[in-house]
């Protein structure tokens, strides 16, 4: 089962940015999810909700904000006391540093409320550059996006992100094309797990930081839980 960081190493630290992601790594995480949105000025920018309100020292929409505005924002959020002021990371930022690496990513498009008109141009044409293309799972709530963006990179892997409970979300997910199914964890009986196998299809499943849930989870042969806490998964799988 891999052991994918949930905006980072977020339960320790402020979410979706360079020191979540570092320590993420630190950590033991296969990999890293991350919350990807398109600023004014059309760049890509690692930010969880459509506002930034919650997470930094500003107020307003994304959407409304220049790359250059809203990088001096501080985005420690509640570790503002604790941390030096950390920025709001651009995906070319996180990508350069991930090519270091050996982690996988799960690019959430997070267009699932406003959705940004040529996102998925812009996160291919960046995975491009960095040549990341094996190394990406790209998700979104938005099934719609999730199938123009299939059009354009037809290669890459892809996963349907869902907050509630589908009918045969295995037979949803084949007949979309796709390889991975994205579930809130809870929605995951035996049953379910069962006929999402049956399909061929990939279960990656959030925000799972409770013990016994992961060790349920490794037990019904999930291929991937994505966690606040990188450090508990790594050591459950490990066996501890
Ligand atoms: O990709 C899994 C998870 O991040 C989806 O929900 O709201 O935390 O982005 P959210
Ligand atoms: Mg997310």
């Amino acid at each position: 089962m891999l052991n994918f960081a949930h905006r980072g190493f977020s339960g320790k630290y402020p979410e979706n940015t360079m020191l979540a992601f570092q320590k993420a790594l630190e950590s033991g995480a296969d990999g890293i999810e991350l919350d990807v949105q398109l600023t004014r000025d059309n760049r890509l920018v690692i930010i969880h909700d459509e506002r930034v309100d919650r997470t930094t020292d500003g107020t307003g929409f994304v959407r409304d904000f220049t790359l250059s505005d809203i990088q001096q924002l501080n985005a420690a959020g509640t570790y503002a006391d604790t941390l030096p002021p950390v920025s709001i990371p651009t995906f070319r930022e996180y990508c350069h540093w991930v090519k270091q690496t050996d982690l996988l990513t799960n690019i959430e498009l997070k267009n699932g409320v406003y959705d940004y008109p040529g996102i998925e141009a812009e996160v291919w044409q960046v995975l491009q550059e960095f040549q990341l293309q094996d190394q990406v799972i790209i998700s979104s709530f938005n099934h719609a996006s999730i199938l123009r963006m299939k059009q354009l990179a037809p290669q890459l892997t892809y996963g349907l992100l869902t907050e509630s409970w589908l009918i045969n979300p295995g037979k949803y997910t084949r007949d979309l094309g796709v390889a991975c199914y994205h579930p809130l964890y809870g929605s995951l009986t035996d049953d379910t797990v069962a006929e999402i196998k049956r399909q061929g299809i990939r279960i990656n499943t959030f925000t799972v930081n409770d013990e016994e849930a992961v060790r349920k989870l490794l037990q019904q042969g999930i291929d991937c839980v994505i966690t606040n806490y990188p450090d508990m998964v790594r050591r459950i799988i490990q066996g501890g």
